[in-house]
């Protein structure tokens, strides 16, 4: 499909040190898959800046079950959002808390609005979404294992 182009980068060798001990900390076995990956990385993140863009994201809560009224207020708003919720996963982590999963699709501004108004519920310990784009997968997510 696509073609691989080679190309000269000029960089600080304190800037390479630091980047090969990155890439070595994180098994990467060349530099070029890691520059690959870094380079998606941004534009996978320039994209879905854009608040009309197509994305899906994870949410991951963390939760304490008793908290007063909390699981109403969860409920509640999943439903409110429920056109750019897909799926959710519930698991009781000990006798308190509760780890949800959600799966989010949809705009990126909705999907951001969403966890925001889920994380910021009183009795929520800790939220954090991740947002990646299904979109433009030339040039994004077509992972070359050569
Ligand atoms: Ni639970």
């Amino acid at each position: 499909m696509s073609q691989l182009v080679r190309i000269g980068v000029a960089i600080d060798r304190s800037l390479l040190e630091s980047f090969d001990t990155l890439i070595d900390r994180h098994k990467y076995t060349n530099r070029s898959e890691a520059f690959r990956d870094l380079i998606r990385d941004r534009l996978i993140k320039e994209t879905t800046t854009r608040p009309d863009q197509q994305v899906v994201g994870t949410l991951t809560l963390v939760y304490d079950h008793h908290h007063r009224q909390l699981n109403d207020r969860l409920v509640e708003l999943q439903h409110d959002f429920h056109h750019a919720i897909v799926s959710t996963l519930h698991v009781h982590l000990d006798h308190d808390n509760c780890l949800e999963v959600l799966v989010l699709q949809g705009r990126a501004d909705v999907v951001r609005r969403v966890a925001d108004a889920l994380i910021s519920l009183r009795g929520v310990l800790h939220g954090q979404l991740s947002i990646t784009a299904a979109a433009s997968a030339d040039e994004v997510s077509s992972h070359q294992h050569r």
